[in-house]
């Protein structure tokens, strides 16, 4: 089945109205496409604690997985920066943990889109050694 990218975007963009950004001011709207063929969606929560904020991206994976649908296959991040802005380091990571790779599409307000993969967002990415090898 082909990525339903129009169907994810408009997804992140409505999601992206939700976020609750009153201290950065920058909203984030995310939709992840799962194994079973839904999208899941997030925005970013932020907190007056800041280091309690969470993004867009784990929000959306977060629900998916809540929700039970499988896999993620692909996600989508809505911005308004130019150029679009790509997830950050600790969200790569953190899908990192359900696919060792996905396509990613960065994509902003005007329409300008950007394809990335997680792979090439994060290679080298940790992996957890078998209790085995561990000391
Ligand atoms: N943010 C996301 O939602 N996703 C990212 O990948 C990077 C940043 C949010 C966190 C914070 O609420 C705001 O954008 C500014 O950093």
């Amino acid at each position: 089945m082909t990525i339903p990218w129009d169907e994810m975007i408009t997804a992140a963009t409505a999601v992206r109205e939700r976020a609750h950004a009153p201290y950065s001011r920058f909203k984030v709207g995310a939709a992840v496409w799962c194994g079973d063929g839904s999208i899941a969606v997030g925005c970013n929560v932020e907190n007056r604690a800041l280091p309690l904020s969470i993004c867009a991206e784990r929000t959306a994976m977060a629900s998916a997985v809540a929700g039970g649908s499988g896999a993620p296959r692909a996600v989508v991040v809505v911005t308004d920066a130019d150029p679009p802005a790509t997830p950050c380091g600790m969200c790569r990571e953190f899908l990192r943990e359900f696919a060792a790779d996905l396509p990613i599409l960065a994509v902003n307000l005007a329409g300008n889109r950007r394809e990335y993969r997680l792979d090439e967002l994060l290679p080298h990415a940790f992996v957890l050694p078998a209790e085995s090898e561990r000391r």
